[in-house]
């Protein structure tokens, strides 16, 4: 048997040594080391002889295999190289044609801008926390002083989903924005609560060039002993000096959320202007950023929080707006509308 083995080595090197060419490799590996070879068969007529031969035999089998593996390698090397002279020399191949460039990818200019702003408010002390974009009606709503019929609704139309189980149809929808998780932080922990919360919302829009159907908004909350609108005020000023740069002026004005009391809206001073009126900012000199407010009393009494003890403040910014801000921006809908041209230049 050992015999047999040594012919069928000699026998396959010098096939091999004939070979030029990969599909000649491959026709002599599956002769050799295939399926059906005659080393494939060796092991399998093994049984009928004596255990001493039969293990002598089985060791000279497998080492026979890893042989003729490692000159197959080799081989299969020598004849790449080959085969690549040869083509070079038939001018197949132009080597000095530089290569195609690898395409990278890189992140959207929406995560680029969450990401800035939440290092902004990390640095501050917030903490960052995410929420589901498919809502109860309680956390959208209720819980936010917006109840049925509540005119502040007809602002906020959305798609909804009711749930229904034997108990009746529970009212569902794709968030509106990211105040619900105001509610949902506040019911899961006590104070102190500082917290920001990136994420999708959703509306009923007819969409124009400022406004989407889905876009981004970052919640932001801070609940505590004596925390006051001073506090709103000086946090929202920091973070619109670290965004928009030092000479940014900002400003607040009275506004109305149902859930803030008393809420307000910031602007900043129009960069393209300087504050002296434009078209960009409507001739007022200045640019909404956000809306914002001392939590209202009631929200907190909903989440256990005394009133009489904490209070504190909320407000919730457009992503995309920041975006077209910062960059002088006109249409909103550019953010996903795919164009690359558009999206290289982040
Ligand atoms: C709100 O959604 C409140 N939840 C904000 C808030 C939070 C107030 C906490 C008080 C306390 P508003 O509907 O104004 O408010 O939306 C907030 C921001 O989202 C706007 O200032 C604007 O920047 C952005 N925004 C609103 N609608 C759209 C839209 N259709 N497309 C793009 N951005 C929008």
């Amino acid at each position: 048997m050992i015999a047999k083995l040594d012919e069928l080595r000699a026998k396959a090197l010098s096939e091999l040594d004939s070979i030029d060419t990969s599909g000649g490799l491959e026709a002599w590996r599956i002769r050799y080391l295939g399926r059906k070879s005659a080393l494939t068969e060796i092991p399998r007529g093994l049984a009928t002889l004596p255990l001493d031969e039969k293990r002598a035999t089985g060791a000279a089998a497998n080492e026979l295999r890893a042989f003729l593996e490692k000159t197959l390698t080799l081989k299969e090397e020598v004849i790449r190289e080959a085969e690549i002279a040869r083509s070079i020399e038939q001018g197949r191949l132009d080597i000095t044609l530089p290569g195609r460039p690898a395409n990278l990818g890189r992140l959207h200019p929406t995560t680029q801008m969450l990401r800035h702003i939440c290092d902004i408010f990390m640095a501050m002390g917030f903490e960052v926390v995410e929420g589901p974009d498919v809502e109860w009606d309680y956390y959208n709503f209720e819980a936010l002083n917006i109840p049925q019929d509540h005119p502040a609704r007809d602002m906020w139309d959305t798609l909804w989903m009711d749930f229904e189980t034997e108990d009746g149809r529970h009212p569902m929808l794709l968030r509106t924005h990211t105040s619900p998780m105001q509610i949902r932080v506040m019911e899961a922990r006590r104070p102190p609560v500082r917290v920001i919360v990136p994420g999708k919302v959703y509306r009923y829009e007819a969409t124009d060039a400022t406004h989407e159907a889905m876009f981004y908004q970052i919640e932001g909350f801070a609940i505590d002993r004596n925390i006051t609108l001073a506090d709103l005020k000086g946090t929202l000023f920091e973070f619109a000096k670290r965004l928009f740069g030092k000479e940014r002026k900002a400003r607040f004005r009275c506004d109305y959320f149902p859930f803030v009391e008393p809420g307000v809206e910031m602007a900043i001073d129009c960069f393209l202007c300087n504050g002296t009126g434009c078209q960009l900012c409507s001739g007022s000199g200045w640019i909404e950023i956000l809306g914002a407010g001392m939590v209202h009393p009631d929200v907190l009494r909903r989440v256990n929080y005394d009133p009489d003890v904490y209070t504190g403040f909320a407000f919730g910014l457009g992503l995309e707006r920041m975006l077209m801000l910062k960059y002088g921006i006109d249409d909103i809908r550019l953010f996903y509308s795919n164009d690359l041209r558009f999206l290289r230049q982040f």
